[in-house]
């Protein structure tokens, strides 16, 4: 006979209905899911109606995803659950440079371009040369490491979300790193800005008293030879929200100084007016674990 459903036993009659042929990974996943859910719900002692509420804001979650707009994740990036996958998965070995979220604004193919172009396709903001070099582990640099670039512009919009004001690809670039690992590129300082408030996600924001603000960043997604591909940001030092990004998503070591320089000379090597800003950071890459041969 079934396991009679009381409260103390609910979790495993739910556990005992899985079929024996279920994946043993699955298995694993939804026990503990189910045991936890169940906790949770007889720790705050969940009631009727505020399980309609709970169902009705799911609901209305999903409605609110499409192609465009994926509002689960979003409502797994201000949860923190984002994050703590990602800090799970890219458990930092040594000294590799650490991840952060991806984001909802990653474009599948950035315009590749020459190392010293400008992603700026606008002309406003402050000028800004971001340099830096890719190594492994050791040391030894990684020539011919792509960088996968995308930022949002000084209003705090990425070209997607602003589809009739910025021209498609502003803000995004695809480099590859010189013979001695370096890169370098021209753009302009990236604002702080909220993520979409507009859905289930905003309201949550709302109820509990919390702002939407990412502070300033540049995305990368770094890929090279024999290494674990890279998704990460560099974060502008001293940007509003710093200390309290509603992702969670920044690390002290990706924080980074955008230096103000006013010298003529330098601004003339990296072809920008002064005053302009400079970032430069090493990006070191986690070798990938040997594949083992058949
Ligand atoms: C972003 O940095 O693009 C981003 C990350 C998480 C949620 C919303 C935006
Ligand atoms: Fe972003």
């Amino acid at each position: 006979m079934a396991t009679d459903f009381t409260e103390e036993t609910a979790a495993d009659a739910v556990v005992e209905s899985f079929a024996p042929s279920t994946s043993p990974r699955l298995r694993e996943i939804l026990t503990s899911l189910v045991g936890h859910l169940h906790a949770f719900a007889r720790e705050v002692e969940l009631t009727i109606p505020e399980w309609e509420t709970a169902i009705g804001f799911l609901t209305r979650t999903g409605h609110m995803c499409d192609d465009d707009r994926q509002e689960f994740i979003l409502l797994s990036d201000v949860l923190g659950l984002s994050m703590l996958v990602e800090t799970i998965s890219n458990r930092k070995f040594g000294v590799a440079t650490e991840s952060t979220v991806l984001g909802p604004f990653h474009v599948v193919q950035s315009p590749p371009l020459e190392l010293g172009a400008t992603i700026d396709l606008v002309g406003t903001g402050t000028p800004c040369v971001v340099t830096g070099r890719v190594v492994s582990v050791d040391g030894s640099p990684l020539p011919g490491a792509e960088l996968d670039v995308w930022q949002a512009n000084d209003q705090g919009f990425y070209d997607v979300q602003q589809p009739r004001v910025q021209p498609r690809g502003n803000g995004r670039g695809l480099f590859t790193a010189d013979s001695g690992g370096e890169f370098w590129f021209r753009t302009i300082v990236p604002s702080y800005y909220p993520i979409p408030t507009d859905g289930p996600v905003g309201e949550l924001l709302i109820a509990t008293g919390r702002h939407a603000f990412r502070p300033a960043h540049i995305h990368f997604i770094v890929t090279a030879p024999g290494h674990r591909p890279l998704t990460t940001h560099i974060f502008v030092a001293g940007s509003r929200y710093i200390e309290s990004d509603t992702v969670f998503a920044v690390k002290k070591s990706l924080v980074v100084d955008f230096t103000e320089v006013t010298d003529a000379e330098s601004a003339a090597k990296w072809n920008v007016p002064v005053p302009f800003r400079h970032a430069d950071f090493t990006i070191i890459m986690q070798p990938a674990p040997a594949v083992p041969s058949a």
